[in-house]
C-alpha cells in the first residue's frame, strides 16, 4: 500500500513537473502578452506617403545629378544590393568609383581628401512614426519649438513645407562637403553653401529644371507643381522621404510570426536567445520597442577609428557623439540606439564599424573595456586610401583621449556563456525579413538626368 503510495507519489511528481515543462514552452518563455503586443509592427505604425512621389524618389535617390560634382548619388552608400548601406565600415564619399567592397580612389584622385566619418546607415523602416530623430547623434529630429518643426543644422534657414523628418533629413547629404557635394573649387553648389548653408538647393533645382523627363514626374508627384518654375527643394525632399519611408519596411521575419500567433516559428535555440535578450542580457532596456531602439543615446566605448565627425574647434581627431548636437558634457560619446531589425545583414557594425560581426559587436558590449583594449583592427573594411591612413586608428595613441573616452560608459558588464551568446547570435537572425530585402521599387536602370547608375 505503502508502497504503491510512493509510486503514485513520484508518477504525479512526474507528471506534473512534465505538464509545467510544456507549459513553459507553450508560455512564449517570458514575454507577456502585453509585451508581445507592444513589440507587434505593422503598416499602421509608419507614415502614410504617396506612391507618384515615392517613385519621383526612387530616382532621385540614385541619380548623381543631386551631388556637386555629378559623381554620387544616395544610392551609392545606401544601395538595394548591400541591404540599403554599403558594407564598408567607413565608406568613401564624391570622387569614389564603384559599390560596396570594390569601391576604390581614382588614381588621379584631386577632389576626395577624408573618409566618411561613420558608417553608413541601413535604411530598414526609416518611415516609422516613432522615429523622431535621426543620424547616430540625432543633428536632425522633429521639434515643436522650431517654427518649420524639425531641428537640423539649417535651423532658421531650412525651408519651409517639408513633410517629414525623413524629408528633412535628406537635404544634408546633399551638402555634406565630403559625402555629396565636394570641395569649393570643384562646382557651383560648393561655393554657395559655404555663402549660407540654404545656397545650394536652389542651384541643385536648377539642374533638375533643365531636364525635361522630370518635369512631368515632379507635376504628377505634387499638387502644386504646375510646371518647372515651381519645383523647389522641398519637393526633392518630399520624394526622397516617401522614398525611403517606403523602400525597407521589414516587419515578416521569424519573430513577427511569433508575435502573430505562430509559436513554432522560432526554434529552440531562437527562443532561448529571446529570453536572455529580454531577461538577464538585459538587451531590451535600449533596444525595447517594436524596432528595438529606444530612440536615446548611449556611450558604449565603441574602439574609435577613421577621421571622426569633429566639430570646427576640436583639436584632435575623435568623434564625441550625442555631444557634439547637444552640447551637454554628459552626451560625450554617446550614440543613437541602433534598431536590430534586419541586423544580420547589416554588417560591418557600430556607428564606425569597428566590428566585422555580430558576435564581436555582442562580446563588446559584455566587456566594452576588455573589448576596447583587445579590439583586432585588421577586421574594418575601408577602401584603399593611402593618403587617409594615417588618421585611420590614431586616437588609439592619444593617450588623453582614449582616457576620457573610457570614463563615459553606459553599460554594465555582463558575463555570458559561450551558449549564450551563440543563442543570443540566433535571435537577432531571426529578426532578419523576407520582403525588405530587395526593396518595394528597387533601384531604377536609369535615371532622367542620363548619368551612370551605381
Ligand atoms: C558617402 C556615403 C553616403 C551618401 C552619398 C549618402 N549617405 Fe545617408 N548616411 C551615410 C552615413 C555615413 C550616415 C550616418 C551619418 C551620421 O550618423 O552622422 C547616413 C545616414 C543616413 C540616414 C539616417 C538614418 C537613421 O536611421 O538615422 C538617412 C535617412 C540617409 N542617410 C539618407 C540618405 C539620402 C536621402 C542620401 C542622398 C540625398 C544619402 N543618405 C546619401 C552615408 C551616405
Ligand atoms: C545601454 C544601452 C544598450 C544595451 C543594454 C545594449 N545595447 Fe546594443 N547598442 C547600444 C548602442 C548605443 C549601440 C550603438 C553604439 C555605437 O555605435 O557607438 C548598440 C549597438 C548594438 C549592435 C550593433 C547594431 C548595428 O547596426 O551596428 C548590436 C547587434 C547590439 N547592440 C546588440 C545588443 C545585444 C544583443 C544586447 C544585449 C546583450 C545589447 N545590444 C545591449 C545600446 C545598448
Amino acid at each position: 500500500m505503502r508502497f504503491f503510495k510512493i509510486v503514485q507519489f513520484s508518477f504525479f511528481t512526474f507528471f506534473l513537473i512534465f505538464a509545467l515543462s510544456g507549459l513553459a514552452r507553450a508560455g512564449e518563455f517570458y514575454l507577456s502578452r502585453e509585451l508581445m503586443e507592444s513589440l507587434k509592427l505593422e503598416e499602421s505604425d509608419f507614415l502614410p506617403f504617396d506612391e507618384n512621389q515615392a517613385k519621383l524618389g526612387q530616382l532621385l535617390f540614385y541619380d548623381p545629378i543631386l551631388s556637386g560634382n555629378r559623381n554620387i548619388s544616395c544610392g551609392t552608400c545606401h544601395h538595394h544590393d548591400l541591404h540599403s548601406a554599403d558594407g564598408l565600415s567607413l565608406g568613401l564619399g564624391q570622387g569614389g568609383i564603384g559599390i560596396g567592397e570594390n569601391r576604390t580612389v581614382p588614381s588621379d584622385n584631386q577632389t576626395i581628401r577624408r573618409r566618411m566619418p561613420r558608417n553608413s546607415q541601413a535604411l530598414f523602416n526609416v518611415g516609422a512614426r516613432e522615429i523622431t530623430q535621426m543620424f547616430n547623434d540625432g543633428r536632425v529630429s522633429t521639434d515643436d519649438y522650431f517654427e518649420k518643426g524639425f531641428n537640423t543644422p539649417a535651423e532658421e534657414f531650412l525651408p519651409e513645407g517639408l513633410e517629414t523628418l525623413l524629408a528633412a533629413q535628406s537635404l544634408f547629404p546633399l551638402i555634406g562637403e565630403v559625402e555629396m557635394m565636394g570641395n569649393l573649387e570643384e562646382n557651383e553648389i560648393s561655393p554657395a553653401v559655404n555663402e549660407r548653408i540654404d545656397y545650394g538647393w536652389p542651384l541643385l533645382i536648377d539642374r533638375i529644371r533643365g531636364i525635361p523627363d522630370y518635369e512631368s514626374l515632379f507635376i504628377n508627384a505634387f499638387d502644386d507643381v504646375v510646371s518647372f518654375k515651381d519645383i523647389d527643394i522641398t519637393h526633392v525632399g518630399n520624394a526622397l522621404g516617401a522614398f525611403m519611408g517606403s523602400e525597407w519596411r521589414s516587419f515578416d521575419s521569424p519573430f513577427d510570426q511569433y508575435l502573430n500567433g505562430d509559436l513554432d516559428a522560432l526554434n529552440a535555440e531562437e527562443l532561448a536567445g529571446m529570453e536572455i535578450f529580454f531577461g538577464k542580457g538585459n538587451c531590451s532596456s535600449c533596444h525595447s520597442g517594436k524596432l528595438f531602439a529606444d530612440q536615446r543615446f548611449h556611450a558604449l566605448a565603441i574602439p574609435p577609428l577613421g577621421p571622426g565627425r569633429t566639430r570646427k574647434f576640436d583639436l584632435h581627431v575623435r568623434d564625441v557623439g550625442r555631444l557634439g548636437e547637444s552640447d551637454r558634457w554628459e552626451d560625450s560619446y554617446r550614440f543613437r540606439t541602433p534598431s536590430l531589425r534586419n541586423v544580420s545583414l547589416t554588417a560591418p557594425y557600430g556607428h564606425n564599424g569597428a566590428y566585422a560581426t555580430l558576435e564581436g559587436i555582442i562580446r563588446h558590449h559584455l566587456n566594452p573595456i576588455e573589448s576596447l583594449e583587445n579590439w583586432d583592427s585588421s577586421q574594418v573594411i575601408l577602401p584603399t586610401f593611402e593618403k587617409a591612413e594615417r588618421l585611420d586608428f590614431i586616437i588609439h595613441e592619444d593617450r588623453l583621449e582614449m582616457a576620457r573616452f573610457k570614463n563615459f560608459i553606459d553599460i554594465e558588464p555582463l558575463e555570458l556563456s559561450e551558449h549564450e551568446i551563440q543563442q543570443l547570435i540566433a535571435f537577432l537572425h531571426a529578426l532578419t525579413g523576407e520582403e525588405s530585402i530587395k526593396g518595394r521599387l528597387g533601384r531604377p536602370n536609369e535615371v532622367p538626368s542620363g548619368l551612370v547608375v551605381d
